[in-house]
């Protein structure tokens, strides 16, 4: 309880009121590439599982903020590429060992707060403990409905597609569809992310300004959000800056502008 009240005030004290109660130009789905843990470890002169650590207080921190604005029903969290298993072995230790503490630490107010945790990525590539903490969060929060929060792990996007492709083979192979009946919305049925909307905005935190493999096929008209702030920064009134942003994009989706906006 004393945490949930430290939070609103907190939520309350930054971001802003009006667009949390408004679902019009509200982003419904937002993705973030959570970067810049490990350079805002060694300016501190920190080791990187530090930055990591902060990391995890900042995703805590937004997805409290985010779960206050009711249009916003989904984050998709960049948590762990299939390309970051090249990292240190240390480094890759900790990460899986700091998000199945993670899991445990934060399942119960996750729960409190009605948010679905869904995990994202191939599977296969991790150990028995992960996948047994993954698969606990998603029964646990199943029943969620304020907000669905999706981590990838041992995703990416190329990955992702990947396997789409196979299994549209394998049904094509099997006789149960014909190649041309194969469309955007097959694909979009194969991948990861079934069921999901694409994501309305992509935020990306730490100064790079690139995609680094995530939602490829799903970003097609996202609109992207680059800012310098290191993730650990990332706060509830960045989060509220980055959706005022949004607000004011016009989206086409390659039709022509509508006079009347
Ligand atoms: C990128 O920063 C961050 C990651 C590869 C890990 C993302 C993980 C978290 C935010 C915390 C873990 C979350 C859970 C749920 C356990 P970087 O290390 O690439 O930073 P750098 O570019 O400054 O080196």
């Amino acid at each position: 309880m004393a945490i949930r009240i430290i939070n609103i005030i907190f939520v309350g004290s930054f971001a802003n009121e009006e667009l949390m109660n408004t679902t019009e130009k509200i982003p419904g789905h937002i993705a973030i590439i959570m970067d810049g843990n490990g350079r805002w470890a060694r300016e501190r002169g920190l080791e990187r599982c530090e930055g990591h650590k902060q990391g995890v207080s900042a995703l805590r921190n937004i997805i409290r903020s985010a779960a206050q604005y009711k249009g916003l029903r989904y984050m998709t969290l960049y948590v762990f590429s299939t390309e970051n298993w090249g990292r240190p072995k240390e480094e890759v230790d900790m990460l899986m060992e700091l998000l199945c503490r993670s899991i445990v630490n934060e399942l119960h107010e996750l729960k409190q707060e009605h948010i679905r945790v869904l995990v994202i990525g191939d599977r296969n590539g991790m150990s028995q403990t992960v996948t047994e903490h993954i698969d606990l969060i998603e029964k646990e929060t199943a029943s969620g409905n304020a907000l669905t929060m999706l981590l990838c792990i041992n995703y990416s996007s190329r990955a992702e597609l990947t396997h789409a492709m196979q299994t549209l083979a394998a049904r094509v192979a099997a006789g149960e569809i014909n190649p041309d009946e194969i469309d955007a919305d097959t694909i979009t049925s194969a991948l990861y992310t079934s069921g999901i909307p694409d994501p309305d905005l992509i935020i990306r935190t730490g100064g790079e300004q690139r995609l680094s493999n995530f939602l490829l096929w799903q970003g097609a008209y996202s609109e992207l959000y680059f800012t310098q702030t290191y993730w650990p920064d990332f706060g509830p009134a960045d989060l509220d800056a980055a959706i005022k942003e949004y607000a004011h994009r016009n989206r086409r989706f390659g039709k022509v502008c509508d006079d009347k906006e």
